[in-house]
């Protein structure tokens, strides 16, 4: 038998997942570690825990797989983050990770010194607080006894490469969220690098996603009972990684992922920056192919919070099962799922959230569904935007916790007005990175062929007769957070 291993390098826990030939996940292994907020605004986590959390999860594929069964090993990972070691591959400082929000003013000075339409037209994307170069300006300024010693710059799935086989190596997607990359040329950016202070050699090779970058050493493969020769394959930034795990592969096709966050991402061929940057336009884990990403901050994460608050508990269909009794519009009642500010389509930390439109006939049932239809209303603007682009969408894939609730899935079919489809793979991610893996130790002669194999749709969801009543509410929802803008940061 032969297996390959998907390794995902989340916020609090790594997942790793074993797969077969056939796609089937025959073993997975979730140990979580924590991260530290040590002021406001800050988020860290320590690569040692992410390292040892890596080595748990081989131990013990190792005891339940035949461990010289493995062939290959793709890496995911939560993105952005800054790792930074010195000369001898030590850590010098903790992780400054993708939610860490304290560069504002490393933002501005980067972005002032290439232009802000250059930087658009390099990296496809503004410099944003979350993501990677900003960070590096930061320690600099603020740490500068650490980055006199830095000699390597790397993201977190990349300091596990680094780790599993000494190698110091990227890939194009996760490479995309660091504000270093020429995302159109797939490369590092000499203006991006030279802006920054950074030399080419503390940068890692930029691969293609299922290019391999190295083999495992061979002390873990003894010490593990793994094979000499267990190929390390570039993997994937982890939204890149999960839309390969739900088969979105190819342009037409755009993934919704309703977890905490919500994201729309779409496949296309062509690389052309949204005119204002406010979806992320990055290299896709598809040779040669790009993405466009919208992440909106509390997607099933509002509707969690108030099953939560009204004592609904975890449960969706509790909260469905109330919202059902309710027709489309909530009798006019609208949800603003701003609960932790927001990303896209309004970058805004002092967003807030917010029922409009409340009236003495309105109980929990339509909040619930407000609440639902908010949150659909805000990943549909990411939609229209990638719509404006260009991307043709054929159908719409849906992932996380919210894809298991048909009503939700029903109120996405008639904003989106395209098919929703479901499929077999829950694995998101890791099941992303372990396609990757399985692509780059030659089983499948693509990454879309490998999806075309493993990924069958489980079931679709067609637009209703909602479509309309939707269409009405949407440019009134649309209307909503120019017009509170600015309460909410007197609010806040
Ligand atoms: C992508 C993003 C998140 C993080 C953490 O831009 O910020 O997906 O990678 O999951």
């Amino acid at each position: 038998m032969s297996l390959s291993i998907g390794i995902d390098i989340g916020t609090s826990s790594a997942k790793a997942v074993v797969v077969n030939r056939q796609g089937d996940v025959v073993f997975k292994v979730g140990p979580t570690y924590n991260f530290k907020t040590p002021h406001p605004l800050w988020a860290e986590s320590d690569p040692e825990d992410w390292w040892k959390a890596t080595l748990h999860c081989l131990e013990e594929i190792s005891k339940a797989c035949d461990p010289a069964s493995i062939e290959a090993i793709g890496l995911t990972g939560q993105m952005h983050g800054l790792v930074l070691l010195d000369a001898a591959g030590r850590v010098l400082r903790p992780c400054i990770m993708w939610n860490d929000q304290r560069t504002s003013a490393e933002c501005a000075a980067l972005t002032q010194r290439v232009g802000a339409q250059e930087v658009l037209r390099i990296t496809g994307n503004p410099v944003l607080t979350g993501f990677t170069a900003p960070k590096i300006l930061w320690v600099q300024k603020n740490e500068p006894e650490v980055w006199a010693r830095v000699d390597k710059i790397l993201l977190p799935k990349d300091f596990i490469r680094y780790r599993l086989s000494g190698v110091f190596a990227t890939d194009v997607s996760d490479a995309s969220g660091m504000s270093l990359l020429d995302v159109g040329a797939r490369n590092w950016s000499q203006t991006m690098l030279a802006a920054c202070g950074v030399k080419p050699s503390m940068l890692g090779k930029v691969h293609e996603s299922p290019d391999v970058t190295g083999t495992l050493n061979a002390e873990l493969a003894k010490r593990f009972g793994f094979r000499a020769d267990v190929k390390i394959v570039a993997g994937a930034g982890d939204q890149a990684a999960g839309a390969v795990g739900s088969g979105v592969v190819k342009q037409g096709l755009v993934a919704c992922s309703l977890g905490t966050s919500g994201v729309v991402f779409a496949q296309a061929d062509q690389f052309e920056p949204e005119p204002e940057g406010r979806l992320h336009a990055f290299c896709a884990a598809v040779p040669g192919k790009w993405h466009y990403m919208g992440v909106q901050l509390s997607c099933a994460g509002s509707y969690q919070w108030f099953g939560d608050r009204l004592g609904f508990g975890a449960d969706f269909r509790v909260l469905d099962a109330e919202a059902e009794k309710v027709g489309a519009g909530a009798e006019g009642l609208l949800f603003l799922p701003y609960l932790t500010g927001e990303r896209m389509p309004h970058p805004d930390p002092l967003a807030r959230g917010g029922w409009i439109g409340l009236t003495i006939r309105h109980g929990r049932g339509h909040m619930a569904r407000a609440v639902l239809e908010g949150v659909t209303f805000g990943l549909r603007e990411g939609m229209e935007m990638i719509r404006k682009l260009g991307v043709p969408i054929e159908k719409v894939i849906v992932a996380g916790g919210g894809a298991r609730s048909p009503l939700w899935r029903q109120i996405l079919a008639d904003n989106f007005e395209s098919s929703i489809v479901t499929v077999n793979a829950s694995e998101g991610g890791a099941f992303g990175a372990a396609i990757l893996a399985m692509v780059g130790a030659g089983w499948y002669p693509g990454v879309e062929a490998a999806c075309g194999a493993l990924i069958r749709e489980t079931g679709e969801t067609l637009p209703g007769p909602n479509t309309a009543a939707y269409n009405r509410l949407f440019p009134v929802y649309k209307g909503l957070y120019p017009a509170l803008k600015e309460s909410f940061a007197a609010l806040s």
